[in-house]
């Protein structure tokens, strides 16, 4: 299916892996909108996609927020939810509940919102992506919080392909990928975690953003699948 002209929005579009989907789907010749709160952030995403790409503020905690954001964009054919939330890191045995209720605000509640508002501008037989994590495929300890919120994520998908049928309802899994999200982590803690993550997978390194674009854009245009999990992931559920 070709997705020239179609018109794709991306939450969580002006970083990461939701760029590099940005990226590949203007490159394939869509009308892609990408959205975030931090609107300096947004401008560069849109001068780095050659400006062929609308930038539009939003935060999709806020259910006012999404909804202005779907009223300016009047007509969507894809979806695509790549924005990141709260982390709920730790051993379970002492992850506050707040911290988890704050993930679960985030990201799943941010995620359920988001789709509910696009409903009644996406077309019927359009599709939505949703982007998980590893963290609820794979056991590793210490990651059970991140687990809920993108298990709960993945379970709801497969529930919405049928309910929401015929629009394409689809998962994205990826492991560890390289993006701004680690941009906080001293540089040194940085290189040994994605070292370490390295030697631990098959493929014997970690991510980059365009592995998992690859795998956002055969979902949104492929009419011919839905209700996928698609774990990219350089192979953390064989590990080494
Ligand atoms: N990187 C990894 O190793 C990895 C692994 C597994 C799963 N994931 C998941 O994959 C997704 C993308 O991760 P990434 O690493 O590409 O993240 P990233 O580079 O940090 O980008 C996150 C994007 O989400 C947007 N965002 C965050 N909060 C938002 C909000 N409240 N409203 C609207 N937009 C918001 C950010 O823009 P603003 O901050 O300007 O709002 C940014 O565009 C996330 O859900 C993450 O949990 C990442």
């Amino acid at each position: 299916m070709s997705i020239t002209n179609q018109r794709i929005l991306i939450i969580g579009g002006s970083s990461g892996m939701g760029l590099a989907s940005a990226k590949r789907l203007v490159h394939a010749g869509a009308d892609v909108f990408i959205a975030g709160r931090d609107v300096a952030r947004l401008d560069a995403a849109v001068a780095s996609l050659g400006g062929k790409a609308t930038g539009i503020a939003a935060d999709f905690t806020d259910r006012a927020s999404l909804e202005s954001l779907m009223r300016r964009i009047d007509r969507l054919d894809h979806l695509v939810l790549a924005a990141s939330g709260a982390a709920a890191w730790g051993p379970f045995a002492q992850l506050p509940v707040e911290t988890l209720r704050n993930a679960l605000n985030t990201k799943l509640i941010g995620y359920w919102q988001s789709l509910q508002a696009a409903l009644p501008i996406l077309r019927k037989d359009g599709s939505v992506v949703f982007m998980t994590g590893a963290a609820s495929r794979v056991a590793m300890i210490g990651t059970a919080g991140l687990a809920a919120v993108n298990g709960g994520i993945t379970q709801m998908a497969q529930t919405l392909a049928k309910e929401l049928a015929p629009l394409r309802v689809n998962v994205v899994s990826p492991g560890l990928v390289d993006t701004p999200a680690y941009d906080g982590l001293p540089a040194e803690a940085k290189a040994g975690m994605f070292a370490g993550a390295a030697k631990s997978l098959p493929v014997g390194r970690t991510g980059e953003p365009d592995d998992i674009a690859k795998c956002v854009e055969m979902l949104v245009s492929n009419s011919f699948a839905t209700g996928m999990l698609l774990d990219i992931d350089g192979g953390a559920r064989t590990p080494l």
